[in-house]
């Protein structure tokens, strides 16, 4: 069913701010959304109508980093630095998913909860294997999400069981996989997917290139996230002007087409411009940098600029698969960063974190993360009212309420692109 109408209390990002219309209608039309209305429009009046009378209805959550393999120790390890950390925790358990039996149980469970999470789109890291990469995608597939996916390439500095043999190996899989999974998904996207610069060597950035260029791909990975890893890219990238020039070298910087870089908070001024210039999407993971005590990403000089900046959970660096917990992180450590590094850095608004949470990180998918006409009708609808106090709330004070404390388990339906991909 992608032409219904959804009634509720509807709160949804527009021009800059947050519109509310309590007791409204939300038109959608073969998956893409007509608007907002107090009254049904005449036009309208025949379809169908989803009841949420009373209910809280807001955009769906974009996450625009996370990683599939890593839910499954999400939570350990956190007293670990990045370097560490992934020695410790996220390389050890990466290997595991050699074992395709281990990989179905795994990205079971994921996907099962990232069904039931506030969040319609994602992007989504996997590990270095082709046959768990294919699995996880017809998972989500069967899901009706909206994700793009990527197999991870990485042939240095990671355990020999973990590593690919070298770089030529590690394309040519990557080539494999896109044949594989060619024509075969609806709503699973591929995402070319270099782990960091200390995990690919200079011929595989190469070899990538060329995969990029031959299936036209979009490309996510981890940048400036870490003072150890800024250090070790520079040791092993002398040549690169700075972090993101190494990806700029090989055309994965922006310049070839959507991309995604995750941190971004040790950036240099010639890193931030290139950033800007190139349209790179800022994967802000305000948990993450936390948990793995990587800093704080000055996020309010980069809205500044006009870089896009959108959230993600960044799961396991992150330990909430929560785009809401992303929301309410991401104004805290704003408001530290600008309390002790830089008074100039004003702290966001709960609008402006919501918005990176909806339509900023949303225009990576295209027009996605509100509700005005136009868009791709992407909806969740939560049962607020057991959060409701004694005295009576707007629907913005509602939405924030349920945002700082985590509605998850309060979501009672969700929809993507006009699909319903979760009900109670
Ligand atoms: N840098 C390289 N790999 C990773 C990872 O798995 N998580 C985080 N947070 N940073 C990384
Ligand atoms: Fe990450």
């Amino acid at each position: 069913m992608n032409s219904f109408i959804l009634h509720g209390d509807i709160c949804w990002p527009a021009d800059g701010r947050l519109k509310a219309m309590e007791n409204a209608y939300a038109i959608c039309v073969d998956g893409i959304s007509r608007g907002v209305f107090p009254v049904i429009p005449e036009q309208y009046a025949g379809l169908p109508t989803e009841e949420a009378a009373g209910q809280l209805i807001i955009p769906g959550m974009v996450d625009l980093h996370v990683h599939a393999p890593q839910y499954s120790f999400n939570g350990l390890g956190m007293d670990l630095e990045l370097l560490d950390w992934l020695k410790a925790y996220a390389f050890p358990e990466e290997a595991r998913y050699r074992d395709i039996g281990y990989a179905e149980k795994a990205y079971g469970l994921f996907v099962r909860d990232l069904q039931a999470s506030a969040t319609t789109r994602a992007c989504i890291f996997a590990t270095v294997h082709r046959d768990a990469t294919e699995l996880l995608m017809r998972m989500l597939d069967a899901t009706g999400l909206s994700t793009f996916v990527g197999k991870i390439n990485m042939d240095r500095d990671a355990p020999e069981d973990l590593r690919e043999a070298n770089a030529y190996i590690s394309a040519f899989d990557t080539f494999g996989w896109l044949n594989d999974i060619n024509g075969k998904l609806q709503y699973t996207r591929p995402i070319l997917t270099p782990r960091f610069l200390p995990s690919c060597s200079d011929t595989l950035l190469n070899e990538l290139r060329e995969v990029l260029h031959a299936y036209d791909l979009p490309v996510q990975s981890h940048l400036s996230e870490n003072p150890g890893e800024v250090e070790l890219v520079k040791r092993l990238f002398p040549q690169a002007a700075f972090y993101g020039d190494g990806y700029d070298a090989y055309d994965m910087f922006g310049s070839a087409g959507k991309t995604i870089m995750a941190h971004c908070i040790y950036s240099v001024p010639e890193e931030v411009e290139c950033l800007r210039k190139n349209g790179v999407f800022v994967a802000h993971c305000p948990a993450s940098n936390m948990n793995l005590c990587s800093g704080i990403a000055p996020v309010r000089r980069y809205l500044n600029r006009g870089i896009r900046v959108g959230l993600g959970t960044d799961v396991a660096g992150g330990e909430s698969l929560s785009v809401f917990r992303a929301i309410a992180n991401a104004i805290q450590v704003s408001k530290l960063y600008w309390r002790l590094a830089d008074q100039n850095c004003a702290p966001l608004t709960f609008d402006e974190a919501f918005e990176m949470a909806t339509v900023r990180g949303g225009e990576f998918f295209g027009k996605v993360g509100s509700l005005e006409e136009g868009y791709e009708f992407d909806a969740v609808v939560i049962r607020d009212e057991s959060l409701n106090s004694a005295t009576r709330r707007t629907l913005h004070e509602r939405l924030e309420r349920a945002v700082y404390r985590d509605a998850t388990g309060l979501i009672t339906a969700k929809y993507c692109q006009g699909r319903k991909v979760w009900s109670v």
